[in-house]
């Protein structure tokens, strides 16, 4: 995504350190965190100064390289970086198993960022299985490769998905599915940004998408900054929207899908689904097969994220004068639940538009889709 027309990703990996955009400042401030080693980036992830399926995946990934940088018997990896950049064990060179269990805590460091995006486990686990095979350039190529496949597949969901979108409509959106949720492109707002720039004329609402609003901060940023015609929505006004018959379509990204399509997306997705089959209005998902999970049956073995209950009770933003404050916006004294994701039922869902086409979330379709090259 151009921001200002110079081309960014949401996440990158350079000699030894991950770049990444910093969402928690965002749309106040367009910046760049630096994590220069694997617990950075594990801070990052968890404290979610990067977050979104995809760009935790990458994030992961790179992680998880970071590691075997951090940890190399040579001290270097071949073009990768100096040696002097590299952390190394008092001996100089690591034992063999000191490096396997320094390896092996930080798999389970970068695991535990985040409990719910499958993407990040798909991407830990590749880098990993390469780094142990491969050694250390092998996993910091595999990380690498990571990020540009997660760019691919933003860019061939958003190609498939742009047909959906016809002149005039009214498209819904919840959390944030777009550029910054990946590496380039996004999901969900891909489809959105590649409709756009076919030159489609057609309006989106923005779920403000509490309590971290990533739709209100987050989407509604990229939407300002692709130059789409687009509104903010409370949380609590879609089923008013979609009985006047003021949505057309909704599509949403994915953090988990199970492999009967049951959906797990940012908390209030769920109840979106349910009020859009009331009024006959399309749900769609959109997600590449590197969000699924094909080794649970359904949603209900999807683990749930629950996050620290200060994101009720505090916000943060600017006042008039650009000076950043957080304040209070719930009773003091009072306890908030926060839980970062639901599950939507299959049933509830239209199609699934991935890197490979579009499909029905049935169990056979999605193995079909799945098995094919
Ligand atoms: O808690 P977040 O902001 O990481 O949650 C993000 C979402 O739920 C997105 O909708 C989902 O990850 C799809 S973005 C590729």
């Amino acid at each position: 995504m151009k921001v200002n027309d110079i081309h960014y990703l949401t996440i990158r990996m350079e000699g030894s350190s991950v770049f990444m955009v910093e969402q928690n400042k965002l749309p106040f401030e367009f910046s760049i965190f630096e994590a220069k080693t694997y617990k950075d980036t594990c801070i990052a992830i968890s404290t979610m100064i990067t977050r979104g399926a995809g760009a935790i995946g990458a994030a992961g990934g790179f992680a998880m390289a970071q590691a075997f940088l951090e940890n190399d018997p040579f001290g270097f990896a071949q073009g990768s970086h100096g040696v002097g950049e590299v952390p190394r064990a008092e001996s100089g060179v690591p034992r063999a198993e000191s490096r396997g269990s320094f390896l092996q805590q930080a798999r389970d460091d970068i695991r535990s960022t985040r409990p719910t995006a499958q993407n990040l486990f798909y991407a830990i686990d590749r880098v990993y299985e390469a780094g142990v095979k491969n050694g250390t350039n092998a996993a910091v190529e595999e990380a690498q490769k990571i990020a540009a496949e997660n760019v691919e597949e933003g860019r061939t969901i958003g190609t498939y998905g742009r047909e959906l979108i016809k002149d005039g409509m009214k498209v819904m959106t919840h959390c944030n599915a777009g550029w910054l949720g990946f590496v380039d492109y996004g999901t969900a707002v891909s489809v959105i940004h590649l409709a756009h720039e076919q030159g489609k004329k057609f309006f989106v609402w923005a779920d403000e998408t509490r309590p971290r609003s990533q739709g209100a901060r987050l989407t509604a940023w990229e939407l300002v900054n692709a130059g789409i015609d687009h509104a903010i929505v409370p949380d609590n006004a879609g089923a008013w929207l979609m009985e006047k018959g003021d949505v057309d379509m909704i599509i949403v990204g994915a953090d988990r899908i199970a492999a009967n399509g049951d959906t797990a997306n940012k908390i209030g997705t769920f109840e979106k689904a349910i009020v859009a089959k009331r009024f006959n209005i399309p749900f769609y998902v959109a997600a590449p097969f590197s969000t699924f999970d094909m080794s649970i049956p359904d949603g209900s073995h999807i683990p749930i994220e629950q996050r620290s209950e200060d994101e009720v009770h505090y916000q943060t933003g600017p006042d008039s004068k650009g000076l950043m404050h957080t304040i209070r916006v719930s009773a003091p004294g009072s306890k908030a639940i926060n839980p970062a994701f639901d599950v939507t039922p299959a049933e509830l869902i239209t199609g699934i538009i991935t890197d490979k086409g579009i499909v029905k979330p049935e169990t056979n379709a999605i193995a079909a889709l799945f098995n094919r090259k």
